[in-house]
Parts: C-alpha cells; sequence; structure tokens
C-alpha cells in the first residue's frame, strides 16, 4: 500500500471520529406545548486526533476509562464508522469480534450464524464447512449450536464470535474485551490461539479492562482519555502511567 511500509499492520493518521447528539431544547411542558418541538444537534467529538501505527505480528492493547472511546476507535478500524478526519491503514484482511450483541443476527442459531458471518468475512459456503467443526469445537457451544444464538449466555455468544474469528484467516484481528466475558479455560485457549497468530505475523488490536492480561499478552498500548490519546509506548509503561493516574483519582 502507498506510504506504508510492508511490516506496519495498521496505521491511524490524526483520526477524528464525531457523534451527533441530539438534545431537546424546550426546557418547560409550557414551552414544549406553545412551540413546536425544537430538536437541536450538537457534534461530539468522540475521538480526536489520534494517531499511531501497529507492526505486524504483535499485540496492540487499548485501554483507557469507560466512556474513553476505545469501542468507537476499535469500530473505525473494523470500518463500521468512516472516520471524520484523518486516515486508517489496514495492510490485510481484517476480522472482528466487537462487543457482545454484534456480529450476530440473534434469531438465527449458532450453526446459521457461523455461515453468515463467514460470507460476511469474505469466505465461500464451502471453505465455512471446512472450518465448520473447528469453529464449533473452538467454541465449546456444540450441545446449542442449533439454537437461537439470542438464548445464548453472554460467554457462549462471545465464545463463538471468537471461535468463528480467528478461524476466518485474518490478518489482523480486532477484539473488545471478549477476555472479560469468558471463564478462565476460555481466556486461556484464546490466550494460546492469539498467541499462534502473532508467531505467524498476524496483527491483534486488543481492549481490556484488565491490566495484568494487558500486560501480560500486549507488545504495545494505547491509553486513550476522553477520546484524546493519552500515551503510547511500550507496554510497561504506558499501563504504569495508566495505573497510577487510577490510583490518583480513587484515592
Ligand atoms: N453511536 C453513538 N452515538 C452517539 N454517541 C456515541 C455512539 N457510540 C458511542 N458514543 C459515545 O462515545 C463515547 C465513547 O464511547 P465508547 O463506547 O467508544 O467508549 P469505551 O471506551 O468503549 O467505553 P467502555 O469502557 O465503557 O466500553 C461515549 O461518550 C459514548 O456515549
Ligand atoms: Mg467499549
Amino acid at each position: 500500500m502507498s506510504g506504508v511500509a510492508d511490516d506496519t499492520a495498521v496505521v491511524v493518521d490524526q483520526v477524528s471520529k464525531k457523534f451527533r447528539l441530539f438534545h431537546e431544547r424546550n426546557q418547560t411542558l409550557k414551552s414544549a406545548v406553545m412551540r413546536r418541538r425544537r430538536i437541536v444537534a450538537d457534534d461530539f467529538w468522540a475521538v480526536r486526533n489520534v494517531s499511531f501505527e501497529v507492526p505486524q505480528g504483535e499485540t496492540f492493547g487499548l485501554i483507557g476509562r469507560n466512556g474513553s472511546s476505545k469501542s468507537t476507535l476499535l469500530k473505525t478500524l473494523a470500518r463500521i464508522y468512516v472516520p471524520d478526519e484523518g486516515r486508517v491503514v489496514m495492510n490485510g484482511r481484517v476480522s472482528s469480534m466487537l462487543e457482545v450483541g454484534s456480529g450476530f443476527h440473534p434469531e438465527l442459531s449458532g450453526r446459521e450464524n457461523i455461515f453468515l458471518n463467514g460470507s460476511i468475512l469474505g469466505l465461500t459456503r464451502k471453505q465455512v464447512t471446512a472450518r465448520f467443526d473447528e469453529i464449533v469445537d473452538f467454541s465449546g457451544v456444540e450441545t446449542f449450536i442449533d439454537q437461537p444464538v439470542k438464548n445464548y449466555s453472554s460467554g457462549m455468544y462471545v465464545r463463538l464470535g471468537v471461535a468463528v474469528a480467528v478461524h476466518t484467516d485474518p490478518d489482523i484481528l480486532i477484539v473488545d474485551e471478549i477476555l472479560s466475558v469468558g471463564d478462565g479455560a476460555f481466556i486461556e485457549k484464546s490466550r494460546k490461539k492469539f498467541l499462534e497468530f502473532t508467531g505467524q505475523g498476524r496483527t491483534i488490536i486488543l481492549v481490556s479492562h484488565s491490566l495484568p492480561q494487558v500486560r501480560e499478552m500486549c507488545h504495545q498500548v494505547a491509553w486513550l482519555d476522553g477520546g484524546r490519546l493519552r500515551a503510547v509506548g511500550p507496554t510497561d509503561e504506558v499501563v504504569a502511567a495508566y495505573g497510577a493516574s487510577i490510583e490518583a483519582e480513587s484515592s
């Protein structure tokens, strides 16, 4: 890709993303009745001027408080959102497991969702069929594979989502907080799979609130604060700085 080194998997270049927030301007019942409803919209810049690069074969962590725009940034990388400013370059095939509730159709069974997701991620029916058993096996939800996923527990849901995402041959895997929902055995299984991935030169971008997990898994980390990049760099330094800020605020 032009202007991007071959060994760079992801380039986030001065990215900003805004949402429109709608407000009802009438403050009293009388003004609401007397005047027509006035709905006004303000721009809310959720992500502001964020830049970093992720080398191929590394696990990159995003940390920050609730509402700091980690998920919004991940969705921008997954092309669910288009940045309002700046650019994102993803050097390869992207597969993502975002928050619980996204990605699957609730009324469809686990089996149907595997095929649906596989095709969304660019696999043929034949390719999905060939990987089907492996996906179900990794997920551990075989008993429930023909039940609609709306009846799955949140852990089961995440297990199936991760199983699909890791078996669709991505160059770049994007995962949002999955490890906070899975049980110990699944976290361990995922951790091993992620190690295998990076060993193969694939790249992982993950969000987690578990700092021990981030320390263990990530080569580099970006700390988001109010949608801005507060720090980016080697995991130990950035996690220590974030940890200190939490400590300072909660004491
Ligand atoms: N579709 C949307 N429309 C309007 N505002 C949104 C939308 N999605 C997110 N936001 C706002 O953007 C901000 C960042 O939300 P986001 O979900 O990215 O945070 P987060 O860092 O992932 O938080 P958490 O740790 O709780 O998962 C919040 O203020 C949220 O209300
Ligand atoms: Mg989030």
